[in-house]
């Protein structure tokens, strides 16, 4: 059976886009990434996934409106002929055009046990908190914010005395894990 095609978008050094095209590197493995895209030129996984030999795409979204930039990077997601989204640490908010568009063919990974701690700051809100445990989900992506139905998640235990930074790196492998086994499950379920 041919291979899901699945476009990344990303915004900066790109760890769970490489954690996705690793794992498309196993022969058995239902997806295969054809475009990285991102809003920053600079974003350093630009670099990764160039020499990685995928094709990328990047352009400012600054001083564009959000609708007139996200029917930018639709486009060339089209083109690239993806069927599928991975956002991977896509620092913007998609208009709800783009959004309908891609109605549960996108995915986002978010570093908190969802529904708790939707945007930003999720370690140090879990720490805060109290939290025994923080972790990373899996969603589908809707018009609302962090908000779509879990498709996965990866409880990661919080220790005694942990920043924000440890909580996170810990988090980071749980979601560079995660991420690939449920973007896979995903494409298989939706190819059947
Ligand atoms: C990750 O923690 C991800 O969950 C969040 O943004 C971060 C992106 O990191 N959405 P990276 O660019 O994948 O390394």
């Amino acid at each position: 059976m041919s291979k899901a095609k699945v476009a990344i978008l990303i915004s900066g050094r790109g760890s769970n886009m490489a954690a996705l095209v690793y794992a498309a590197k196993a022969a058995d493995c239902p997806y295969e990434v054809v475009l990285v895209a991102s809003n920053d030129p600079e974003a350093a996984g630009l670099d990764f996934a160039r020499a990685e030999g995928i094709a990328t795409f990047a352009h400012s979204h600054k001083g564009m409106k959000r609708a007139e930039f996200d029917a930018i990077i639709d486009a060339e997601i089209r083109k690239a002929g993806a069927n599928y989204i991975a956002l991977a640490g896509y620092m913007r908010l998609l208009s709800p055009e783009f959004v309908s568009g891609w109605e549960n063919r996108m995915l986002n990974i978010h570093p908190s046990l969802l529904p708790k701690y939707k945007g930003l700051h999720t370690h140090e809100r879990a720490i805060e908190a109290g939290d025994t445990h923080g972790g990373c989900s899996v969603h589908i992506v809707t018009a609302e914010l962090d908000d779509g139905p879990v498709l996965g998640q990866t409880e990661v235990a919080i220790i005694p005395g942990d920043t924000p930074d440890d909580l996170a790196a810990r988090v980071l492998i749980a979601e560079h894990q995660l991420y690939s086994r449920v973007l896979a499950d995903w494409v298989n379920n939706e190819k059947q």
